[in-house]
């Protein structure tokens, strides 16, 4: 009964080609019943094992079981073929199975949450947001303002110059006198924007900052509606506990004007070295709106008041976030941004 080995030998053959070729996992289950199932060919055959004379018995029960566990092997590579074929996982190194990686949310950058802040205090006084362009001419910039081509006050707001004579805004004032043009009074305006000036970069200097600007204009305003104004921002925007001081200054398009100081949020005004052990941080300048400005728009002076301020709003950032350095504001390095 040498045959039945010579018998297992082919099938082994064959079974092995046709695991070989198999396409898919209905297939390769078709092929598993045919060959391995319990009614399959091998255990078909190894039932005829009975009839094997004993001294074929050791040559037939080898080949019998080579072919039993080659046919085994052939089944299993070909699943593991199919599933590696399957599945995109094997294919591109993607783990299905493990937890998703979480994307962090993105939020408003410090200077745009100061701003956005700051147009919402605003806007519950009353006042509306204008707008104006970042590249303005000399016209709006200076001369508007008060500020003609010899005056001194252009020096120290030394900007960047266009070919054509227009310029980068050294302030948002100029957005005062757009809107003034354009309108009657009474006007409340805020304009938050980018302002650029000829700045040596450091720790409180850049080229590129922002400014939000303010401008009531009506009849019978005075220095006290300012200080009130200034004062109730200061508050909301701080905290109950901030104090507001007021020195005078000069501003070629306000008269009388003056700067404005916030008491330091940081150590509540005993000194530390946000505010240079002073006690005050310095915001910016403000004063009551000169007749000159209205006369270059057309107002009456005789008839219209009028307050203006501007603030920094990387200073105001800087106190809030106590950061020290400006330039963090600029790198764009989320580790620095994700804090706030
Ligand atoms: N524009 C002035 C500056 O940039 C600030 C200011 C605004 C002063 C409005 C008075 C009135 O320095």
């Amino acid at each position: 009964m040498a045959e039945l080995a010579r018998e297992f030998e082919a099938l082994e053959r064959e079974a092995v080609d046709r695991f070989g070729a198999v396409r898919d996992v209905a297939e390769l289950e078709q092929m598993r019943v045919r060959y391995l199932g319990r009614r399959g060919r091998i255990p078909g055959l190894l039932g005829q094992m009975r009839d094997v004379s004993p001294q074929d018995r050791p040559a037939v029960g080898r080949a019998a079981n080579h072919a039993k566990r080659t046919v085994q092997e052939a089944f299993e590579a070909a699943r593991r073929r199919l599933s590696r074929k399957d599945s995109e996982a094997a294919a591109t190194g993607l783990d299905v199975t493990l937890p998703g990686r979480r994307r962090r949310l993105g939020h408003a950058h410090p200077i745009t949450q100061i701003m956005d802040e700051s147009v919402a205090i605003f806007r519950r006084l009353g006042f509306v947001v204008a707008d104006g362009p970042d590249i303005e001419t000399e016209y709006y910039n200076f001369d508007a303002l008060n500020t003609p081509s010899d005056h001194p006050s252009r020096d120290i707001q030394d900007t960047f110059y266009l070919p054509d004579g227009r310029l980068l805004r050294t302030q948002t004032s100029p957005v005062q006198v757009r809107v003034m043009e354009r309108q009657a009074p009474p006007v409340r305006i805020v304009c938050p924007g980018r302002c650029f000036r000829r700045d040596t970069p450091d720790a409180t200097h850049s080229m590129n900052f922002h400014q939000i600007e303010g401008l009531y204009v009506n009849r019978r305003v005075s220095l006290a509606d300012l200080k009130a104004d200034l004062t109730l921002f200061a508050k909301e925007l701080l905290g109950p506990d901030v104090r507001v001081r007021f020195r005078p200054h000069f501003f070629p398009f306000t008269e009388p004007s003056i700067e404005y100081d916030f008491s330091c949020i940081m150590c509540g005004g005993t000194g530390c070295r946000v505010c240079k052990n002073s006690g005050w941080l310095e915001i910016s300048g403000a004063g009551m709106v000169d007749p000159a400005v209205f006369e270059a728009v057309g107002y009456d002076p005789e008839q219209w008041t009028g307050y203006a301020f501007g603030m920094g709003l990387e200073r105001i950032a800087m106190i809030r976030f106590a950061v020290d350095d400006i330039r963090l504001l600029y790198e764009n390095d989320v580790r620095f941004l994700h804090q706030f």
